[in-house]
């Protein structure tokens, strides 16, 4: 199948080289890909538009959107949580204008009609028969309601009634995320609103670039190393990453990077089993050691295995979100940051980027302030992260805009292959939570694999026995 025949004749599924691992420019910049993408891909896929702590008291809601489409995310009496499309059934006017608050009704701003926080029809100013005819019912004239799933409080939804669960979506990646995001039985709650912001570059730039792009961040952010008064090196290039359903995340081997400095200790420690290591000298970030006791509430012993021995740092999910969990050097001393990214698409050119930060309900208020004033540091809009990658984003989306530009190819040539981390500090067999495991210096097979799931959203047929997991 070459899927959907482009305007000037062009299959599709030619924009990729299967056999050199590449793709072509005209898919960040073209229209025409665009409209595709809206309903080929976030017509069907699992999309992140909020966490539930957003919205934590009945009728609470944030204004998002799935790929274009604006939706009203609230939540219920019965603390159900809904999505509703932003869209008037009268005249398309969107009916919530506000970005978050508390509304039992939405009353659409143009002629008010009114709605529920299930998009159920209320009423209209006017009696039914002179404004809306007596032959149109209630449910006719209801905002569709898309299928809404959480994990870890993160609140995912799609339009498509064949898509798989969100368990089977995120696959053999939840194993890994879990050890991130789903560590406690108190669970995260945001530090406050998502910060949003527009960036004018195309959403698959940030997109495929979260699946396992680790190699940037020897050069892009280098300056990071460099200001945080340790030896700037590559340490943090070593580890596995790993890849499932177009998901991926990268763990980092823990004997390397910025645990060098008590080294002599991780190295001591190897011998404890996973549990006391994770309350002793590799508490996972953003815990106390008190925290870190009640670990084993919640994760199996072979999570804490991995988290213990290659803590994932750095990930995304299919097809628009990066997730963060890692520690950071500020002035105040090392600090953890917790963080989820949306890349939502507004138009070939351009994308809101949607940066949640996020800490341990149960964490010490104290603890939960360092980690505030961390990740506005690290991974705000005027971090010291996020301010790199958006120099380039935009750049690589004008580059696809000229004649000779949408032509040329992005590569993926650095892959390796799977292999099992036998590498003497892995040595018990196979490595638990599966997936598509890539060992060693960080290398393209994580974001090939995204782009592979991208092509078979875009070819049509994303839930078949073809599909790549
Ligand atoms: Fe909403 Fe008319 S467009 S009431
Ligand atoms: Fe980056």
């Amino acid at each position: 199948d070459v899927g959907p025949i482009l305007s000037d004749g062009t299959p599709f599924a030619d924009l990729f080289d299967l056999d050199k691992h590449e793709v072509s420019m005209r898919l960040l910049k073209d229209p025409e890909v665009y409209r595709l993408e809206l309903s080929r891909l976030f017509g069907k896929a699992w999309t992140v538009l909020a966490h539930e702590t957003e919205i934590p008291n009945a009728f609470d809601y944030v204004a998002r959107h799935i790929g274009a489409d604006p939706v009203i995310v609230t939540r219920s009496r019965s603390g159900d949580v809904n999505v509703v499309l932003n869209i008037c059934s009268h005249r398309g006017m969107q009916v919530c204008r506000g970005e978050a608050g508390n509304e039992k009704q939405f009353k659409c701003p143009y002629h008010g009609w009114s709605f529920s926080e299930q998009g159920k029809f209320m009423g209209s100013p006017v009696a039914r028969e002179n404004m809306h005819g007596a032959f149109r019912s209630k449910e006719e004239l209801a905002l569709p309601k898309a299928r809404v799933e959480l994990y870890a409080g993160f609140v995912f939804a799609t339009w498509d009634e064949d898509a798989p669960s969100l368990d089977d979506y995120l696959g053999e990646i939840k194993f890994y995320q879990d050890l991130m995001f789903d560590r406690t039985e108190s669970g995260l709650e945001v530090l406050g609103p998502p910060q949003r912001f527009v960036i004018p570059a195309n959403w698959k730039c940030p997109g495929e670039q979260h699946a396992g792009d680790g190699y940037h961040a020897m050069t892009l952010h280098r300056s990071i190393n460099e200001l945080a008064a340790s030896e700037a090196d590559d340490s943090s290039m070593y580890g596995i990453d790993v890849s499932a359903n177009g998901h991926g995340l990268r763990l980092i081997d823990r004997r390397k990077g910025k645990w060098k400095d008590n080294r002599e200790a991780v190295l001591a420690a190897q011998t404890l089993p996973p549990f006391e290591k994770l309350k002793s000298i590799m508490l996972p970030p953003g815990m106390t050691p008190e925290m870190a006791e009640k670990l084993d509430k919640k994760l199996s012993e072979a999570q804490m295995k991995v988290l213990a021995d290659y803590p994932p740092s750095v990930g995304g999910l299919f097809p628009n979100m990066g997730t963060f969990c890692f520690e950071f050097p500020t002035p105040m001393g090392m600090a953890a940051i917790i963080s989820w990214h949306a890349f939502v698409p507004r138009g070939p050119g351009k994308f809101e980027f949607i940066n949640w930060f996020l800490v341990e309900k149960d964490a010490p208020e104290d603890f939960k302030d360092l980690m505030r004033r961390a990740s506005t540091l690290g991974l705000g809009t005027t971090g010291f992260v996020e301010t790199d990658d958006a120099d380039t984003w935009p750049l690589m989306t004008e580059s696809a805009e000229g004649f000779m530009g949408e032509q040329q190819k992005i590569r993926y040539g650095a892959l390796c292959g799977e292999d099992q981390p036998l590498d003497g500090y892995w040595d018990e067999g196979e490595f638990p939570g599966g997936g598509h495991l890539y060992p060693g210096f960080t290398k393209d097979d994580a974001q090939w694999n995204w782009w592979l799931r991208y092509r078979d959203f875009m070819l049509g047929d994303p839930w078949g026995p073809e599909a790549h997991h």
